[in-house]
């Protein structure tokens, strides 16, 4: 219904702003050229009182220089590890950064969400939308080909944020990008996420070693506490002695949610307190559950909140992770001149 642009404030290569979507319910969604980052995210909860349900910060150089936990991040060109931090594509190796340990977590020291974006596209209609657009040159982060990326936030009138990402390069490379928002139903600065109740529609996970790099093996849920098949709140089981959790130092794994990659519902999460229900959906194969397990209140966002472990739960749709080593997964690979096409939605309504 409407879009509001301001001054969000200083980073190092000029002013960063704020865009801020509305529709007619009334809720909104503050997205930055900074990282193209999803900043504030104001849900109506089951009194009617708006909650924003997204962890962040107050100024675009926090984004900029502090977020190594990634919140509200555009994550590209490819989310989650790659092993080893190399890859083959054509016959030609790829060195990347080793960011996280020996392997390459979200593309390394110098990831999208880091960078100034240009706004290339607005459309102040009924579904407010803003497009960013970013070049990534041939080699940029260790990846071949030059890049447009775009990623388009839509907020629709029926409470839904959709995540669009339209990416092309001139030779063949990889796309597998996400948004690394980390979701607390409650309001952002509320405590841990502990009491919310998830439901991931996935028969099987990746099954992955203490680095958190897939075996290539797809473990059955049925079980385990992993199995997310009905709702199950986060803290039910997270502590139990599973091995996967015991790597994971909780749920940070990668689900199997649609092999078919049809557009459909993979997850919903809800929070009793608030009433808030959140619904996923993609058409992507994997998606990561990540509770926030790394997380250590040593950072100050929003009002001065510093976020400590567990108070927020990322949903990222993705490819699964190293999937370009492990030929058995489905790839990520994008042909020169090809679009990557790829939508996330995250809708929201009171139960
Ligand atoms: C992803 C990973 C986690 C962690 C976070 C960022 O979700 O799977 O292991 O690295 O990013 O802190």
């Amino acid at each position: 219904m409407s879009i509001t642009i301001s001054e969000f404030g200083k980073v190092s290569t000029g002013i960063a702003k704020l865009y801020v979507m509305k529709n007619q319910a009334g809720m909104t969604a503050a997205v930055s050229d900074m990282g193209a980052v999803l900043v504030n995210l104001y849900v109506p909860d089951k009194d009617g009182n708006m909650r924003d349900v997204v962890l962040g910060y107050d100024e675009p150089s926090s984004y900029e220089e502090i977020n190594s936990i990634y919140l509200g991040s555009t994550i590209g060109r490819n989310g989650n590890r790659i092993g080893g931090a190399r890859f083959t594509l054509n016959g030609a190796e790829y060195t990347l950064d080793q960011n996280d340990g020996r392997n390459n977590l979200h593309s390394g020291v110098n990831g999208y969400e880091k960078r100034m974006w240009k706004v290339a596209d607005m459309d102040d209609s009924d579904t407010p939308s803003v497009t960013f657009e970013l070049e990534s040159p041939h080699m940029d982060q260790g990846y071949p080909g030059n890049a447009t990326v775009k990623v388009t936030y839509a907020l629709t009138a029926d409470n839904k944020l959709s995540i669009h990402y339209d990416a092309v390069s001139d030779q063949d490379t990889i796309f597998n990008m996400t948004n690394h928002s980390y979701f607390n139903l409650n309001g952002a600065a509320s405590g841990t996420i502990l009491d919310h109740q998830v439901q991931i529609l996935a028969d099987k996970f990746t099954w992955a070693d203490e680095e958190s790099i897939p075996t290539g093996e797809l473990v059955d849920v049925e079980g385990t506490p992993m199995d997310f098949r009905e709702f199950h709140a986060i803290g039910e089981r997270i502590e139990e002695d599973y091995q996967a959790l015991k790597f994971g130092g909780g749920y940070d794994h990668n689900y199997v949610v649609n092999p078919g990659r049809e557009t459909k519902t993979v997850a919903r999460m809800k929070s009793p307190e608030s009433g808030i229900l959140m619904e996923v959906t993609s058409d992507l194969p994997g998606m990561q559950l990540y509770t926030g397990n790394f997380l250590e209140g040593d950072k100050v966002g929003k009002n001065g909140c510093r976020y400590g472990k567990r108070t927020g739960c990322c949903f990222e749709t993705q490819f699964h992770p190293d999937a370009i080593n492990h030929p058995e997964f489905e790839q990520p690979v994008c042909k020169a001149g090809e679009h990557y096409l790829t939508t996330t939605t995250y809708g929201f309504r009171v139960e």
